[in-house]
């Protein structure tokens, strides 16, 4: 690679038949010919650097508030994670603008011609491209004359810290308490009757007509202190639907699950956890909205398509003497996702369950 020279004409490519413009005459630019310039030019990088390492210490800063939040306290959940967007956000915009900048006003302005030549470089060019680089390394003003200590300090340190606004909470959730154990057991028991969501309005099997569809919570959720209640609904929300009692596929060894056509499964997504709540009358089918997983309410909420890979846990009802709908026993399974570890910290599921 070599510097160019400035052609003030035309000149006629012999190899090419057409006419070389050539490069127009090199302009400086500002911070090239004023040292105020210069110096401006490097504390606006330097402040970009600076940005970003704020947008990290407010990362970490959020995600600390986090750890210490009320999970329960959705809207201030809301506002750290919001906070973390920005802080990550300034953290990578900072380098960007930075660098960019840098190469804009700081770097060596000239220009570079490479000849075109055979795939291999030759020993020369391998060599020169090294140099290049040593060359390069001085354009940027690291290597050169001028210290731009500010300069080398900010986008050390930007470069750094800025990977821990991401690490760090990878690293915080690898110690939490997450287990699968929590998800193998709802408020649902034996006698616990359905109400509806959100009033807590106990369901009669009479009130429950072919086709229509009810939202239902275990009644007493209600009573229970903001963060438990948030905690358990999450866990224990129920779709009920009445169908013909001759659609109905009933499954092998639930033959007493059901009541006259009623039947009630878990809103939790086994694909990733969205609530699961649109329900298509005419063909029973149940459709996610985050995935499009479409469960079959007539067949054991099979999947029919989709990502989900297991069927919707289906709470086993009857009636009291009252004619109110209750559960027979919480779930046999846990609600929700597959996750990996599914088989872990007390859940009783078989692998032939979790295979399908
Ligand atoms: S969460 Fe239901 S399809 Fe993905």
């Amino acid at each position: 690679m070599s510097a160019p020279e400035h052609s003030t004409g035309s000149e006629l490519d012999p190899a090419n038949g057409f006419e070389n413009p050539g490069l127009g005459e090199h302009r400086p630019r500002k911070a090239d010919i004023d040292d105020k310039a210069d110096k401006k030019a490097e504390r606006q990088t330097a402040a970009l650097f600076g940005i970003s390492i704020v947008g990290t210490i407010i990362a970490l800063v959020a995600y600390f508030t986090l750890n210490d939040a009320d999970p329960g306290d959705i809207a201030q959940i809301r506002q750290v994670n919001m906070w973390i967007g920005i802080g990550i956000f300034l953290a990578m915009i900072g380098i960007g603008l930075g660098a960019i900048h840098w190469a804009k006003t700081l770097m060596r302005d000239h220009e570079m011609v490479e000849d075109r030549h055979e795939l291999r470089s030759s020993d020369e060019a391998r060599e020169g491209a090294i140099q290049n680089l040593k060359d390069g390394v001085e354009d940027s003003g690291l290597g050169g004359p001028k210290r731009r200590s500010v300069l080398k300090g900010s986008l050390i340190t930007a470069l750094a810290v800025a990977p821990l606004a991401v690490l760090v909470p990878q690293i915080g959730n690898m110690g939490s308490d997450w287990n699968i154990s929590k998800f193998r057991h709802t408020l649902w028991g034996p006698g616990v009757r359905l109400a509806r969501d959100p009033d807590g309005a106990l369901i009669k099997a009479a009130d429950v007509t072919i086709g229509s569809v009810f939202h239902v919570i275990p009644d007493g959720l209600n009573d229970l202190d903001h963060h438990h209640l948030i905690s358990e609904k999450a866990k224990a929300v129920v779709l009920l639907v009445r169908l013909d009692p001759a659609d109905l596929k009933v499954q092998e060894g639930r033959e007493d699950w059901s009541f006259d056509g009623i039947v009630a499964y878990s809103k939790i997504c086994t694909h990733v956890g969205c609530p699961v709540a649109l329900y298509e009358q005419q063909t029973h089918h149940l459709l996610c909205p985050c995935h499009q997983s479409t469960f079959d309410v007539s067949d054991g909420c099979k999947v029919v398509f989709g990502p989900a890979k297991r069927p919707l846990p289906q709470l086993p009802i009857a009636v009291d003497d009252e004619g109110y709908i209750v559960a027979q026993a919480d779930f046999d399974e846990p609600i929700g996702p597959s996750y990996w570890d599914r088989l872990k910290g007390g859940d009783d599921t078989t692998a032939e369950e979790v295979s399908h």
